[in-house]
């Protein structure tokens, strides 16, 4: 039995990690973002410290200014479909965009890797923040930031119509009698949209889960919006225990509103824990790795954000320039966030690349100070569990599993055991019920 009062964790397993530099620290693998190997062990560590999930981002444009793990990795999906044969409990999440896809294929493919996986696949909805995008999938231009988020809206409509397309009984596969299927526990969508128009059934069966955990992550007015209607758990990057508090207050009363209770979405904020045995120490390994990062690379990471802007352009030593609404229609929340933190602090662009870089978050620190950090957020209401965002993997990782996580399960914060062999299961979820067998219920 799942107690819905314990943390969740789920790891974010981004190559060589999150800083920019990251592939150049001494402990990390310069290949890792290509190195099944590396995923391989990673991914086994993680289910043997019972960690909820493995989760593995994606994006649809790079150019020479990228993150180097994005420059050459792994469709996320053909991963997780490999790392379901070398894993049995944990779950595996990834992200796919819904406005460079078909939703018959993508809940065909989410289909196919819960059915692989027996019952342990996540999605990360996302609308693909980077305007350049569209020049990898011959669209004339980059649709506008709330239309994605009211495409996304219909394409899950469509996802979990399909995904009800058949009952659970409705293979017969008699041989005797030569009945394959119950055709009346067959179900054609008819879907006809603003933007989709797809008739069905799927070709696939109802998958162990019925469908793979949504999550999602964006935090614009538009993005907490189709989170509050569609995801079971949400991604965030909160500074401190009060912003988490609010944010999580926000995306529950919009749930609430969709007549959903608080208990139906899990939010994890991202948190990078760097562990040390005093707080001195942890404090020279953020020095150490914030120390990788060239001011070229920080300037990339940056520019990433505005559509690959040039800030080599502007004065490094002059405030951050004002860029007016430049950047919103890709990433919302986070160019607005770094523009008012720039204008609050008055920080120059220096300042500001070096700083997005190499966020200095509250979770540094030995493994009590983390743990009771942890604890504080979880309990006040700021956070039901955390995205592991390792700046320098898998170090990051592994010292958060050996130092932190015991004295969180100690604490009875985290579990010994998993408790199911769903991902729905281990979250504390229900099984969503097919519609269509629920209506017939109800009738
Ligand atoms: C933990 C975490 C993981 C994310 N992973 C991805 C990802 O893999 N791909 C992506 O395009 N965006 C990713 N994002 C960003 C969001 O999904 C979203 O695209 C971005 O915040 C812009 O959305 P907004 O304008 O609604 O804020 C991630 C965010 C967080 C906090």
């Amino acid at each position: 039995m799942t107690t819905r009062r314990m943390l969740r964790f789920g790891a974010f397993l981004a190559g060589t990690g999150g800083n920019m530099a990251s592939w150049r620290h001494p402990n990390a693998i310069a290949d890792a973002a290509i190195n099944l190997d590396y995923y391989r062990w990673l991914t086994k560590r993680a289910e043997a410290a019972k960690l909820d999930f493995a989760f593995f981002g994606d994006g649809l444009y790079i150019s020479e200014k990228s993150h180097p793990n994005f420059l050459n990795r792994f469709e996320p999906l053909t991963l997780l479909a490999a790392l379901a044969m070398e894993t049995t409990h944990i779950g595996l999440a990834a992200t796919l965009s819904t406005t460079y896809s078909d939703p018959y294929t993508v809940a065909r493919q989410f289909a196919s890797i819960d059915h692989i996986s027996k019952g342990r696949a996540g999605w990360n909805i996302v609308t693909s923040p980077l305007e350049g995008s569209a020049l990898n999938y011959s669209r004339p231009e980059h649709p506008e930031h709330d239309l994605r988020y009211r495409m996304a809206d219909e394409y899950l409509e469509v996802a979990k119509g399909l995904w009800d397309s058949w009952e659970d009984d409705a293979f017969v596969r008699d041989k005797a009698s030569g009945q394959f299927i119950d055709a009346s526990k067959m179900h054609r969508l008819n879907h006809q949209g603003e933007f989709y128009s797809v008739q069905g059934p799927l070709n696939i069966s109802r998958s162990p889960q019925g469908r793979p955990v949504l999550i999602q992550a964006g935090s614009s007015e538009a993005g907490k919006d189709f989170a509050a209607r569609q995801a079971d758990a949400v991604f965030t990057g909160q500074a401190s225990l009060e912003d988490g508090v609010r944010f999580c207050q926000d995306v529950r009363q919009r749930a609430a509103r969709f007549g959903r209770g608080p208990e139906d979405i899990l939010i994890m904020p991202g948190c990078g824990p760097i562990v040390g045995g005093t707080m001195a120490e942890a404090e020279a390994k953020y020095e150490e790795i914030a120390n990788l990062v060239s001011i070229e690379d920080a300037l990339n990471y940056l520019g990433r954000y505005f559509n690959d802007i040039d800030f080599t352009r502007y004065d490094l030593d002059a405030p951050f320039p004002d860029l007016g609404d430049f950047g919103r229609n890709g990433w919302e929340s986070t160019t607005d966030r770094i523009k008012e933190l720039a204008r609050a602090e008055n920080l120059t662009l220096r300042q500001m690349a070096l700083r997005s870089t190499t966020t200095k978050h509250a979770f540094i620190g030995t493994p009590a100070y983390i743990a009771d950090t942890m604890q504080a957020w979880f309990e006040a209401g700021a956070a039901d569990g955390f995205m592991l965002t390792g700046a320098v993997l898998p170090d990051a990782l592994i010292d958060f599993i050996d130092h932190v996580l015991p004295i969180l399960q100690k604490r009875g914060l985290f579990r010994t055991e998993y408790e199911a062999d769903t991902l729905h299961g281990n979250l504390g979820l229900p099984i969503p019920t097919n519609h269509y067998t629920m209506t017939e219920t109800v009738r």
